[in-house]
């Protein structure tokens, strides 16, 4: 790919600019410093910007984003650099506009549960803040520490509890985003019903950054459930998986508030590499386990229906092995094992990180054609390319993490899975990114999942809002 010659390369008038508007504090140039926002957390992805700006008022982001529209200077919005699609670091030399300087609640009404609060807010913070109001933030992510509420927004992320609370194009009420030109779009809304007008939120909701900053967000959280509990069961077969997800639904059904499931390959690359490897508390290693909690106000009730629920998945055989957890603590490290997984994956080598949605019988069948696939081209093993396929992920949103990991991020490796694992989502009816987004490592695949005049139609919102193509360029939409 090339550099578009229509972007202006950064001069020392311009820095001077950026420096008048958010302060030397604000302004980082120098190699080293720069590093860590140029290279992605896989760090498959690098770009040589010069530039980070960090902002702490939306003002100065309409002034930053004037110029640069003015200027024809590329911007890269980043948050907390935790995405997966190459979406929040340069291409080239893009500007870096860092939000994490904008990390304040602005307000939280304890009656309807509306908190409103900067875009660089850590999820984590935030939800440690509700917790102590007796609410939770409607998302959760293995990545909570670092990633921001606006880089959730910007990638519709899902994570743990959308099977609960749903998805961000739901719980967010409202947001403030700055358009490339530097309007501030002020839709802080914390209001639940508003049918006045197209919902323009829903079109900065996923969008990766590419139609303008998220500087503000306005999101529902719920009350936070009196009676946690989770179970961690071992199983032999992909079908009882099913089974026991078919089964929670109808028999814990109000209190489900999350289904994840993970593979051998996952669990092992966790021992291998984690010490969280050390709270697996079953007896034996199962092809397959099952996490599974509950979230209710009554936990006499709740410890009825659990106990009921996995007495009958024993009796019937479905379950080979399982443990309740006995308190918050073993609560937390059960989740550990799970959040553990993409940074055990990591460790593991290059990881080819594939996030598909399909429907739920098909989804485990991913993993085992794309071993056979590999197999079939004498591309996994020891000495190989590939050394493992690993699946996990939510099923009960229907969602597949299909990790391949290899020696390194080579072409030809590349080409040995790409394009078949699109190919076979889009046989499966199958969604080509259920989470991460698109950023760089999917953009050019978009019409696996979406039509051709649908994808024209993105095109056009897109040169509507942003003519000049300085948000996030190269990436999200076909480049081709
Ligand atoms: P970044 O990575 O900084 O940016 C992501 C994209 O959003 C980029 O395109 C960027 O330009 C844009 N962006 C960021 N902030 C703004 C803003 N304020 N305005 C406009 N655009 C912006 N994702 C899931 O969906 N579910 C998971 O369960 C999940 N678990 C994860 C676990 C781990 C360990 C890791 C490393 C990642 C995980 N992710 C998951 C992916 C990632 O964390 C999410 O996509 C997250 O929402 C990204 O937030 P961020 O602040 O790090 O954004
Ligand atoms: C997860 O569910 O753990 C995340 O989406 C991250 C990943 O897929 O590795
Ligand atoms: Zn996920």
């Amino acid at each position: 790919m090339k550099r578009r010659d229509s972007f202006k390369k950064l001069t020392k008038e311009d820095v001077d600019f950026f420096r008048s508007v958010v302060s030397s504090s604000g302004v980082i140039e120098d190699a080293d410093d720069l590093e860590h926002f140029n290279h992605d957390w896989m760090r498959k992805y690098r770009g040589q910007s010069k530039l980070v700006l960090k902002p702490s008022t939306t003002e100065q982001v309409s002034k930053i984003l004037a110029y640069c529209n003015k200027e024809r200077l590329a911007v890269v919005p980043q948050g907390g650099n935790t995405g997966l699609v190459g979406g929040s670091v340069p291409v080239f030399d893009e500007i870096i506009v860092s939000m994490g300087n904008m990390n304040s609640v602005r307000s939280f009404d304890e009656v309807s549960g509306a908190l409103v609060c900067d875009a660089g807010s850590i999820l984590e913070v935030l939800d440690k803040y509700l917790e102590e109001r007796g609410y939770i933030m409607p998302l959760d992510l293995g990545a909570k520490g670092s990633c921001h509420i606006g880089g959730n927004v910007s990638t519709n992320a899902g994570g743990l509890r959308l099977l609960r609370y749903g998805s961000l194009h739901g719980t967010v009420l409202g947001l403030e985003v700055v358009l490339p030109d530097g309007t501030i779009l002020d839709n802080l809304s914390t209001l639940r019903k508003d049918n006045t007008g197209f919902d323009l939120k829903q079109l900065f909701i996923g969008s990766e950054g590419t139609l303008g900053i998220v500087t503000g967000v306005s999101i529902l959280a719920p009350k936070r459930s009196k009676a946690i509990n989770v179970a961690l069961l071992g199983l032999d077969t992909f079908d009882q998986v099913q089974a026991a997800f078919k089964r929670s639904k109808e028999e814990l059904s109000e209190i489900l508030s999350a289904f994840e499931f993970w593979d051998h390959g996952a669990i092992g690359l966790v021992k291998e590499h984690l010490a969280v490897g050390a709270n697996d508390p079953l007896q034996s290693t199962y092809p397959f386990y099952v996490l599974i909690e509950t979230s209710g106000s009554n936990k006499e009730h709740d410890d009825e229906k659990l106990g009921a629920y996995l007495e009958g998945l024993m009796t019937e055989g479905v379950v080979q092995d399982g443990v309740v957890a006995q308190d918050t603590t073993q609560i937390q490290k059960l989740w550990a094992i799970r959040e553990g997984i993409p940074e055990a994956c990591s460790k593991a080598g290059a990881i080819f990180k594939y996030d598909i949605s399909m429907p739920v019988p098909v989804l485990y069948e991913a993993v085992q054609d794309m071993r056979s696939h590999l197999e079939s081209l004498n591309a996994i093993g020891k000495g190989k390319p590939f050394t493992s396929v690993i699946g996990y992920g939510h099923v009960g949103d229907g969602n597949l993490h299909l990790n391949v990991a290899a020696k390194d991020y080579s072409k030809e490796a590349t080409a040995m899975i790409e394009p078949y694992v699109f190919e076979w989502t889009a046989k499966h009816s199958g969604s080509i990114s259920a989470e991460h987004g698109l950023g760089i490592s999917k953009n050019n695949h978009l019409h696996y999942s979406k039509s051709q005049p649908m994808i024209e139609l993105m095109k056009q919102f897109k040169n509507m809002i942003d003519p000049q193509g300085i948000m996030n360029p190269y990436k999200y939409l076909p480049n081709k």
